[in-house]
């Protein structure tokens, strides 16, 4: 063994040839294994989606050839260097090489400093501002996207005006509206824990942070830009997923980005005709409330047959109206609907537990609701029942004196034109 011990290692030329002959292997292997790249990645639906994935090829790439490097030369190793039969003895042992050391440092040195720049060029580029975002019919149009267990809720601040003097908001709920060439910006704030807001069409995943809600939260930022998609009929429709486990309705959080061909579809089959039924709401309070609650994201932890809801994070509201006089004692059942809405904390129904997102007139954020609204979707729920608890011949009175008391805000039972607008989150 000692004259082992002092043995320079040399680099057979056999060894050489065998690494050569693994390297190349490696290369022709990992250009066959991205050529399935294409088939697992989703279509390239944003001007991002390009670089992201050149950089994806880059690092499959390179991992690639370490990887088939490294096996390779571990399987010759144990095929052709394993001990011979009744070979208990030793192997050599080597004490450094210096030249040998130096490359194997310089190289992955090398290797990872190269792939830092290039994602940092990726990074840099993708996220960078862009002058005129949100165009619509030449003005900028803020959009806030709101994550809370366990929706997406997108809200356009269109700076129209109603004839009452508030903005006018569209609140599309877990979708996303656009069109081929629009520079999207979206400001991002959750209402509870971390989500993850991931498109995968458009190669854009960014988390949402807590913060403290006085001074508006922690925003967060995601930009991208959409392009045309080879064979795709418009419009198009493509995933939005939570990308951060946020609890038990995470699978469920879920939306969608709609990309219009153009702009005038955009406007033709999205923005116009939401801006006309913000403008012209039905005179029935219930059908106004119909609609009303479809636009908030209660569909995401409620049961509803009538709405077609099927989530079971909160309680069922199917047959609400005949259980909401008897929760609470010396409560009428429209104190009970409407604070179930505005402040679920009131009362929590056994079996389940106090999560339900914030809904008020004073919250900031893309669940704001006025008492106007409130009143609506109060009426909505009322008429949920065999033998509703409400007074529904006196809805006009019963439910804006529910309010009264619960809150102590008076309703305007007047209100037509224009109060859905009041969801205004600046
Ligand atoms: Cu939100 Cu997972």
């Amino acid at each position: 063994m000692n004259n082992n011990r002092n043995r320079s290692p040399s680099i057979s030329p056999a060894a050489v040839v065998v690494a050569a002959i693994f390297l190349l292997v490696s290369v022709i292997g990992i250009n066959w294994f991205t050529s399935f790249v294409p088939v697992v990645l989703p279509p390239q639906a944003s001007a991002e989606s390009k670089s992201v994935d050149e950089l994806f090829y880059v690092l499959v790439i390179i991992g690639g050839i370490v990887f088939f490097l490294i096996q390779g030369m571990l399987l010759i190793s144990v095929i052709f260097f394993r001990a011979k039969n009744g070979d208990q003895s030793d192997g050599p042992t080597y004490h450094g090489n210096a030249l040998l050391e130096i490359v194997w440092t310089i190289i992955p040195a090398g290797v990872v400093v190269f792939l830092a720049v290039l994602s940092f060029n990726v990074w840099m580029q993708n996220t960078e501002p862009k002058a005129a975002v949100n165009m619509v019919d030449g003005a900028e149009v803020k959009i806030n996207v709101n994550g809370a267990r366990y929706a997406w809720t997108h809200t356009y601040q269109t700076g129209q005006i109603d004839p009452k003097g508030a903005q006018i908001v569209i609140n599309s709920g877990n979708k996303l509206h656009t069109y081929i060439g629009q520079n999207i910006e979206l400001e991002l704030r959750t209402q509870d824990v971390i989500h993850s807001y991931w498109a995968p069409a458009m190669r854009v995943k960014q988390d949402l942070l807590p913060g403290n809600p006085a001074t508006g939260g922690r925003p967060t930022e995601i930009r991208f830009t959409p392009v045309r998609v080879e064979d795709e009929t418009y419009p198009a429709s493509y995933p939005i997923v939570c990308a951060e486990l946020c609890g038990d309705g995470h699978g469920r959080m879920t939306g969608e980005v709609i990309v219009y061909e153009d702009e005038s579809q955009f406007l033709q089959q999205f923005y116009e005709p939401a801006i006309y039924a913000i403008l012209n709401p039905p005179a029935d309070p219930v059908l106004r409330g119909e609609i009303l609650i479809q636009e908030y994201i209660c569909n995401s932890c409620h049961t509803l047959d009538s709405l077609g809801w099927t989530s079971s994070t909160g309680p069922s509201l199917n047959g609400i109206a005949d259980r909401a006089g008897e929760r609470v004692p010396g409560q009428s059942a429209e104190e009970y609907i409407v604070l179930s809405v505005w402040n679920s904390q009131a009362f929590v129904v056994p079996g389940y537990t106090e999560q339900m997102a914030a809904f008020g007139p004073d919250q900031t954020d893309a669940n704001a609701m006025s008492a106007e609204q409130l009143y609506a979707i109060a009426a909505y729920l009322c008429t949920q029942g065999e033998q509703s608890d409400c007074d529904i011949e006196n809805q006009t009175v019963a439910i804006p004196a529910a309010i009264e008391t619960a809150f102590g805000l008076e309703v305007d039972i007047t209100f037509g034109q224009g109060d859905e607008a009041e969801t205004d989150s600046s």
